[in-house]
């Protein structure tokens, strides 16, 4: 079992967790997600590492209730335990395999989308840590689902821009229009862009990133069953070929990714989920 030390709603539908589970903190990355499951017949749920202590033995995961399962997830209080907690699953991101010199000249621009700014945090966390900084632009829909906000200015101070879309808060736009701005605007150039967020935020991002020349990672969150390559649920279309988000990824390049055709299952996964909620309720 693993134990829940901390279990916090810190936005509108958006919790976060400190579980204790000091194998997976010792040797999970940034970029790394795990499997939980609640309980003997609970849906395994994928979720990017959000932080991790490695002297503690915890990793926080965050995440947004969008079912049944994570509903039922979000009532879980500090004292109770996960009956698994699998990982650390996928590759790490990419800079942690690089090599530092390399990656010290290279400017990097992160655009998070919601509470995709949880995996967005431990890289950015480990840039700063490595010496390298880097650009972070957050969006959400308003200012209530904005998160993170203060751990990542203590990291990032004024390299942090806060967006919303209803412009409650700081400024009025999505992350695309913050980028555009700073390339356009402010004379920023980047070698590389990160985005991690909705599939429509990442298309759109990687649009952008097209257009001005930035080579762009995305991180797929597609449904998954084993985590370990097997079933299939998380396939994805990557230019010619057919990749698993959770042994490939679950970062991709996100000018080759199929947003249109990942959106598409995404819908389906969505009817299932709704199907589940009705069935919680019985
Ligand atoms: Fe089954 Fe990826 S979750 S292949």
């Amino acid at each position: 079992m693993y134990k829940i030390l901390k279990a916090e709603n810190i936005a509108d539908k958006i919790y976060l967790m400190d579980v204790e589970a000091p194998r997976v903190a010792s040797h999970c990355e940034p970029g790394q997600f795990v499997i939980v499951k609640m309980d003997e017949k609970g849906e395994r749920i994928p979720l990017t590492i959000c932080d991790y202590d490695r002297e503690k033995g915890t990793i926080t995961i965050v995440f947004q209730t969008v079912g049944a399962s994570t509903e039922k997830m979000a009532k879980l209080k500090a004292g109770d335990s996960f009956q698994d907690f699998v990982g650390p699953l996928g590759r790490p991101s990419e800079m942690v395999e690089e090599d530092l010199e390399e990656l010290k000249k290279k400017k990097i621009v992160f655009v998070a989308g919601g509470v995709g700014t949880a995996p967005v945090f431990p890289q950015v966390k480990w840039l700063y840590a490595h010496g390298i900084e880097c650009d972070v632009i957050v969006g959400a829909k308003n200012k209530d689902l904005i998160i993170l906000e203060d751990e990542l200015r203590a990291i990032a101070g004024d390299n942090l821009y806060i967006t919303t879309d209803d412009g409650s808060y700081v400024r009025k736009g999505m992350g695309t229009d913050v980028l555009k701005d700073l390339v356009n605007n402010q004379g920023k150039k980047y070698d590389r862009c990160i985005a991690i967020g909705p599939l429509i935020m990442m298309k759109f991002v990687c649009l952008l990133t097209k257009e001005l020349g930035i080579p762009t990672i995305v991180s797929m969150n597609p449904i998954m069953v084993d985590g370990t390559g097997m079933c299939g649920a998380c396939r994805l279309q990557v230019g010619d070929e057919i990749k698993f988000a959770c042994v490939d990824g679950p970062e991709f390049d996100g000018h080759l990714v199929d947003f249109d055709q990942a959106m598409k299952r995404q819908q389906t996964y969505k009817t299932e989920e709704g199907r589940a909620m009705l069935k919680l309720q019985e």
